[in-house]
């Protein structure tokens, strides 16, 4: 009787550490994103993921039209911010959202300047050996925005490498992403817990 239950404790304790270590592969490997027949789902939630960053490129400063109109908020997945932190490194499955939000109001209390408006696009780039083994630097590059502005695609394909990928590849600080513009992702830089806005007191990035 005893023997049977210490077997059976022991069963359940292995099934137990069993589901725990199923878990943990399942954590690490955490991809934030669905990709099904080469298409990339519109990813949702990402406002509450690591926020990096705020380029702008104002419609009046270039002609009337950006190329990428006009602010760029931009995200990553906290997974891949975590590793980010610890390693310097974007991981296999890393995804940045880059939200477009138009210029909105040149005037506000505080001064002139350009104040957010509305969204009006969304861009998405994923790193992954895995789904992109022929990619540049394993990037593949999308847009969910259309022409009016207005709404979203559910779905999208990624972009042939030539029409994004070569300006990242050329211009952009760290492995095909522009972190000379995220001062998030330049404070947290392989710097973990100092780079998060906490420790430091002194506003400089150097360590
Ligand atoms: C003319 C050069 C150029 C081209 C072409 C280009 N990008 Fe970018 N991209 C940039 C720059 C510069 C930034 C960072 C500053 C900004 O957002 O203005 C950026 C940032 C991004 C980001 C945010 C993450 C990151 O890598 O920094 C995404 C997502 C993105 N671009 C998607 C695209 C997509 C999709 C295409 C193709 C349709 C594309 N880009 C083509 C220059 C370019």
């Amino acid at each position: 009787m005893f023997k049977s239950i210490s077997t059976l404790s022991t069963v359940s304790t292995a099934v137990a550490g069993l589901i725990l270590s199923v878990v943990a592969v399942n954590a690490v490997a955490d991809e934030y994103f669905t990709i099904t027949d080469g298409q990339l789902e519109r990813p949702t939630g990402f406002r509450e993921w690591v926020y990096v960053g705020t380029p702008v490129t104002p419609n009046d400063m270039n002609d009337g039209k950006a190329a990428f109109p006009e602010h760029h908020n931009v995200y990553i997945d906290p997974e891949s911010w975590a590793h980010w932190k610890k390693t310097g490194e974007f991981r296999e499955g890393t995804i940045l959202m880059k939200e477009l939000v138009s210029v909105g109001t040149k005037a506000a209390v505080s001064g002139n300047g350009y104040f957010q408006g509305d969204f009006i696009g969304l861009e998405a780039t994923i790193k992954s050996k895995k789904h992109f083994p022929d990619e540049p630097g394993n990037w593949a590059y999308y847009s969910f925005s259309t022409p009016d502005h207005k709404t979203l695609a559910a779905e999208a394909k990624p972009f042939p490498a030539a029409s994004c990928n070569g300006c990242h590849a050329g211009a952009a600080a760290d492995d095909w992403v522009f972190t000379q513009y995220y001062p998030v992702l330049r404070a947290g830089k392989a710097a973990d817990e100092d780079g998060t806005g906490g420790k430091r007191t002194d506003l400089s990035e150097e360590k």
